[in-house]
């Protein structure tokens, strides 16, 4: 049976304040895979972008689902675009139930704007466009990873916290 949870999404949608408190309440381990990639490259994602380019990044975060994937009873917040290389896809499914966060790209212009700097690929003139083009591009590939779906666009953190327990267990049952 798996054991680990994987949160999947686009940027904005949640994954990491709901993946902290569905970890304390299922009493596993958290894991962002962010952080696993700064840890690793020494410097910020930003940084990583400026200095090293999206391509080293992306190298770094395979590295990085790699390690997460290998872990048991964890609840792993994914960055938003590990799901453009298959081998994250593979590596993921083999562990965790896949739960996908999402929300409208009017939500996510909201909750993104004020930390443009923390994420590269919304350091654009035009962030709203940005956003739509991004989410139109990528939405088929979290729609074919996705286990479970949660769209939470006007939810409490709470909320798609529990929304995310109780599906999990009818995922499982
Ligand atoms: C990215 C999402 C970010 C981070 C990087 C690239 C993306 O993570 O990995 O800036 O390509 O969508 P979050 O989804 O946690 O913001």
């Amino acid at each position: 049976m798996k054991t680990s949870i994987a949160l999947i999404g686009f940027m904005g949608t949640g994954k990491t304040v709901a993946g902290k408190l569905l970890a304390v309440k299922l009493g596993k381990k958290f894991i962002e895979t962010d952080s696993i990639i700064e840890k690793k490259a020494g410097k910020s994602i930003p940084e990583i972008f400026r200095e090293d380019g999206e391509i080293s990044f992306r190298e770094l975060e395979i590295e990085a689902i790699k390690e997460a994937a290998n872990e048991k009873n964890a609840v792993i917040a994914c960055g938003g675009g590990m799901v453009l290389n298959k081998i994250n896809i593979d590596r993921l499914n083999k562990e965790s139930i896949i739960v996908c966060l999402t929300a409208s790209p009017q939500v996510i212009i909201k909750r993104t704007s004020g930390n443009e700097g923390e994420r590269p690929l919304l350091a654009v003139p035009d962030r709203a466009q940005q956003i739509k083009e991004l989410m139109k591009f990528r939405k088929p590939y979290y729609e074919r990873l996705a286990d479970i779906t949660i769209n939470t666009s006007g939810m409490s953190v709470d909320s798609v916290v529990e929304r995310i327990i109780r599906k999990v267990k009818d995922n499982d049952s």
